[in-house]
C-alpha cells in the first residue's frame, strides 16, 4: 500500500486518507494544509514548514503550497472592526 492508497497507488488524486498528497517527502495531504492554513496564522511557506513540517524535503512542492496560502490563507484572517463612532 503507497500512501495509505487500497490500490498501491502513489497518483495523489485519491480522495481517501486526507486527500490528494501536496508534499510527497513529509506526507502532508491537502486536507491536512487546508486545516492549518485556515486554523494557524500562516503567511509563508516558511510558516508552513515550521507548522506542519510540509515543504521540509527536496523543496519540489514549494510552488504549490504558495498556491494553497494564496486560496487558503485568507480565510483566517480576522477583521477588528472599531464599534465606537
Ligand atoms: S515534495 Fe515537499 S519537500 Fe519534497
Amino acid at each position: 500500500m503507497v500512501n495509505g492508497c487500497p490500490r498501491g497507488s502513489d497518483c495523489g488524486g485519491c480522495q481517501m486518507y486526507g486527500g490528494p498528497t501536496v508534499c510527497h517527502c513529509m506526507q502532508v495531504t491537502e486536507d491536512q494544509l487546508v486545516e492549518a492554513l485556515t486554523t494557524m496564522n500562516i503567511r509563508s511557506v516558511r510558516d508552513v514548514r515550521r507548522l506542519t513540517g510540509a515543504g521540509d524535503g527536496c523543496n519540489a512542492c514549494h510552488r504549490k503550497i504558495q498556491s494553497y496560502i494564496d486560496s487558503h490563507a485568507s480565510t483566517s484572517i480576522s477583521l477588528t472592526v472599531c464599534a465606537a463612532e
